[in-house]
């Protein structure tokens, strides 16, 4: 992916002339870029196209031809040297630039007004209220029990008090963030008993030490006291050796459930990481509280296991939730971002193995098969597979009297897809999906509050909203 190609760089050079533009090049953009960089190239999980700005570069055609043949691993932009020829690549240079003009010409683009008046679903009439706005990338809520509002996470590295509708000033204290890619200040959840000791968990991506680089999850607690971020603990912190300079797939999400903490660790652009049991990425770990390794975890005593591990062969989990089963047992539910394709919801087990890279039912970016396996003995098949990828982000698991028909279902939000889906269990047969909501914008995390409203976090404009329930659905 990083493979020097001098030649692009000559071909760069040559003059601009749109009548030898590849025929097929729009049809390119549609396949390779346009899931991460939006239809029109105004951006999405990738920076806008035609916007004029260049974070990585000069915006020369040099400098644009390397970035799609080599991908920008601390982005998180994947290269495409291999898929597409010179001409090809050329290409796409040239259609950035025409791109450029006419959404110039359209003037930028307004985000989708959040929708106003009843939504209907099946088992649910709900309005949506705004009710914090101009945050950057919300990235999880914490409500604190006792305490009105909630706190938000913003990826850029902020953790804001959100009272009546006010977003507050960043409390000042918490961990420095490396805030580079995909990475950032990210999960935040309070302690189960919360009210009693005060402490608040936050995922992020951990700079890496003096002597090592890039990044790596970690999980720290603290309390708020007087406002500041206070008496901070490390809970889960990987040796150095383990910080990688990829900016993607850090995971971040994190849940308590029967007192233990479950967070997870996205494979960080390791991919065969997540099968080696000697390194944090690509899993789901199990903690207690205060960071040490219950004795029961499945890999305690496993020469070269890392014993915080509970489960394996994780790609990028961005969605965990615990769901209460017909059979009142407790259930570890999480879900994960595939390559192109294949994101997956799964059942979490103990010490089971998800399978990727070896099983998958995604493509690589560029449309290169990455394996046809997608289900073999000793892995664990996903409950769903969604492909294409909605880019799956934020889960919660229903509970409470507010959405009756919806107790016990879980609610998946998407960036990609923005779409707010539930997936609900019928006794027998497979999980049934709904869509609540949809073409609202990028969809970053789902949680219900204390007040058993959903609260539904939202990228850009960056806005926190709340379904409020007015009914029972149109099949009551
Ligand atoms: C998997 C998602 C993904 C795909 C697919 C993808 N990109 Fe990107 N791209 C990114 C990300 C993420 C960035 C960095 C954005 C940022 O940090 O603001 C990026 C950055 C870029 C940049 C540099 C932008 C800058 O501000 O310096 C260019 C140019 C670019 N992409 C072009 C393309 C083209 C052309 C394609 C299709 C061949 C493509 N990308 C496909 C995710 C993607």
């Amino acid at each position: 992916m990083l493979a020097c190609r001098p030649a692009m760089a000559l071909l760069a050079a040559l003059p601009l002339v749109a009548a030898e533009l590849p025929r097929e090049v729009p049809k390119i953009y549609a396949q390779l870029c346009a899931g991460c960089h939006g239809p029109q190239l105004q951006g999405g999980t990738g920076s806008s196209l035609v916007d004029g700005v260049w974070k990585y570069g000069d915006g020369s055609d040099a400098f644009l031809t390397k970035a799609i043949a080599d991908g920008m691993p601390l982005a998180g932009m994947p290269g495409f040297g291999q898929a597409l020829d010179e001409r090809q690549v050329r290409g796409l240079v040239i259609f950035m630039r025409e791109q450029a003009v006419k959404a110039q010409q359209r003037g930028t683009p307004k985000p989708p007004p959040m929708t106003t008046g009843t939504i209907t679903t099946k088992e649910a009439a709900f309005n949506v209220e705004v009710v914090a706005e101009g945050l950057k990338i919300p990235w999880s809520l914490a409500f604190l029990p006792g305490e009105p509002g909630f706190l938000v996470t913003e990826r850029s590295g902020a953790l804001r008090p959100v009272r009546d509708g006010r977003v507050g000033a960043p409390i000042p204290g918490t961990p420095a963030v490396w805030s580079e890619g995909q990475g950032g200040l990210m999960g935040a959840v309070p302690h189960p008993d919360y009210a009693r000791n005060g402490w608040l968990y936050l995922a992020f991506s951990d700079p890496a030490p003096a002597g090592s680089e890039g990044s790596m999850t970690a999980v720290v607690r603290g309390r708020i006291r007087s406002g500041q971020w206070s008496d901070e603990e490390v809970i889960f912190r990987a040796e150095p050796r383990h910080y990688r300079r990829d900016g993607v797939h850090f995971g971040c999400r994190m849940v308590f459930s029967e007192g233990f903490l479950f967070f997870s660790v996205g494979d960080r652009g390791g991919r065969d990481h997540a099968q080696d049991l000697g390194r944090p990425n690509g899993k789901i770990h199990r903690l207690h509280d205060d960071g040490r390794i219950p004795a029961d975890n499945p890999f305690v005593g496993k020469a070269g296991a890392l014993p915080s591990i509970w489960s394996w062969g994780h790609r990028n989990p961005q969605g965990l939730a615990v769901r209460t089963g017909r059979d009142g047992g407790v259930e570890l539910w999480s879900h994960e971002h595939g390559p192109r394709g294949g994101d997956e919801l799964n059942r979490i087990q103990r010490g089971a193995n998800y399978g990727w890279p070896v099983v998958t039912h995604g493509l690589e970016y560029d449309g290169r098969p990455i394996t046809a396996v997608t289900s073999q003995a000793g892995l664990e098949d996903p409950v769903i597979v969604w492909t294409p990828s909605l880019a799956v982000c934020g889960m919660t698991a229903v509970t409470g009297d507010r959405f009756p028909g919806w107790s016990g279902d879980l609610l998946v939000g998407s960036l990609a897809g923005q779409e707010l889906r539930r997936v609900t269990f019928p006794p027998n047969g497979p999980p049934v999906q709904e869509v609540l909501l949809r073409g609202q914008g990028r969809i970053r995390t789902v949680h219900q509050g204390p007040d058993g409203l959903i609260y539904v976090g939202f990228d850009n404009p960056g806005r926190v909203v709340r379904l409020v329930p007015t009914g029972p659905g149109s099949f009551p």
